[in-house]
């Protein structure tokens, strides 16, 4: 079998390099007991968290070859048939402040998962006697998302972070605040939901990076969703976000086919939509992206209903309940 090489992405606080380790290869080793196979044998100098070794902590999150996994919990064999036999790069996580190597900041990180208000609120009915005690159906429909280890790989991957973090959190900060939220035994709902409304949860782009990344086969993305189905059973309709939704539904039960034209003002309003899209819709025309036949069409789509709308239909109310 061919040697493990690795290419590290290392960083010393000032210079960033890209550094190459060969060693011999070892079945049954880990991402991680190659790094420590590195430290140990090769370069004191490399950087890197981990504590657990079990897939328990989450402090050995790393990307390799872009793509975010938990270093203890990863055998490179298994990356090696996935990506052949070549070298592995091993970048620190995306979307964060590296401090040195693969090591990451967290503090900012830490302090935004606050803005769940994380943490069991009970209803006044739980006596200190008894406990919260909770039902079996209750505790399940919650308990994907207790296991999340805060290991930051749903965060490394996400897209909408990747183009701001000032409007929208990290994926797992939704994981927790859906956690609270949706806790059959807690005192108000609305506590750990109000601050995801105002930071983000609306502008999820449905990527689905966070889902297939977890190492905990938790999804963030559901967690959005859930949090923005709560919102609306608590009469929080109103903004562009609910809007969108609410037109996405609406065109659904309508046709089954999305309109697009129609969305923009659905969502923004006549006024907005008008004087912040009308310059980008003239350039579309102005370069042969849309003719007049085509946006006509758009309008009068609704009239076209796709093949059994009423199975659609069906799907959508039972979704309602
Ligand atoms: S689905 Fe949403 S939360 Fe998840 S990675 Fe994509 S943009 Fe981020
Ligand atoms: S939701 Fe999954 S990927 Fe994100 S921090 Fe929690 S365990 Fe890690
Ligand atoms: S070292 Fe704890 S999860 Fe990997």
């Amino acid at each position: 079998m061919q040697n493990f090489i690795f290419l590290i992405d290392r960083f010393d606080g000032t210079n960033s390099w890209r550094q190459r380790y060969e060693f011999p290869h070892k079945p049954g080793m880990t991402v991680l007991t190659c790094l420590i196979h590195i430290k140990e044998n090769l370069d004191p100098t490399l950087n890197f968290t981990a504590s657990c070794r079990s897939a328990i902590c989450g402090a050995c999150a790393v990307r390799v070859n872009g793509n975010a996994l938990l270093a203890c919990d990863t055998m490179v064999d298994d990356l090696r048939e996935q990506w052949g036999d070549g070298p592995l790069t091993v970048s620190p996580l995306g979307n964060a402040e590296v401090i040195s190597d693969l090591v990451v900041k967290w503090d900012e990180k830490v302090n935004r998962l606050r803005l769940a208000n994380p943490g069991l609120h009970a209803k006044k009915e739980f006596s200190a006697h008894e406990g919260c005690r909770q039902a079996p159906q209750d505790m399940q429909a919650i308990q994907k998302q207790w296991d999340c280890i805060l290991c930051g790989s749903c965060m490394s991957e996400c897209n909408k972070l990747s183009d701001s973090s000032k409007d929208f959190l990290e994926p797992f900060t939704y994981t927790h605040a859906a956690r609270y939220a949706e806790d059959s035994r807690s005192r108000n709902p609305l506590e750990h939901m109000e601050n995801m409304e105002k930071s983000g949860m609306w502008k999820c782009l449905h990527c689905m990076e966070c889902v297939t990344k977890c190492p905990k086969g938790i999804s963030p993305a559901g967690a959005i969703a859930s949090l923005r189905e709560l919102a609306f059973k608590a009469g929080h309709t109103d903004g562009p976000g609910p809007r969108h939704a609410d037109a996405f539904r609406t065109d659904l039960e309508n046709t089954g086919r999305l309109n697009e034209v129609k969305l923009v003002p659905r969502t923004e309003g006549m006024v907005s939509a008008a004087t912040k899209r009308l310059p980008f819709t003239l350039r579309m025309f102005a370069r042969g992206k849309l003719g007049p036949v085509e946006a006509a069409r758009l309008f009068v789509a609704d009239n076209h209903r796709v093949e059994d709308h009423d199975g659609l239909k069906r799907i959508l109310k039972a979704n309602r309940k």
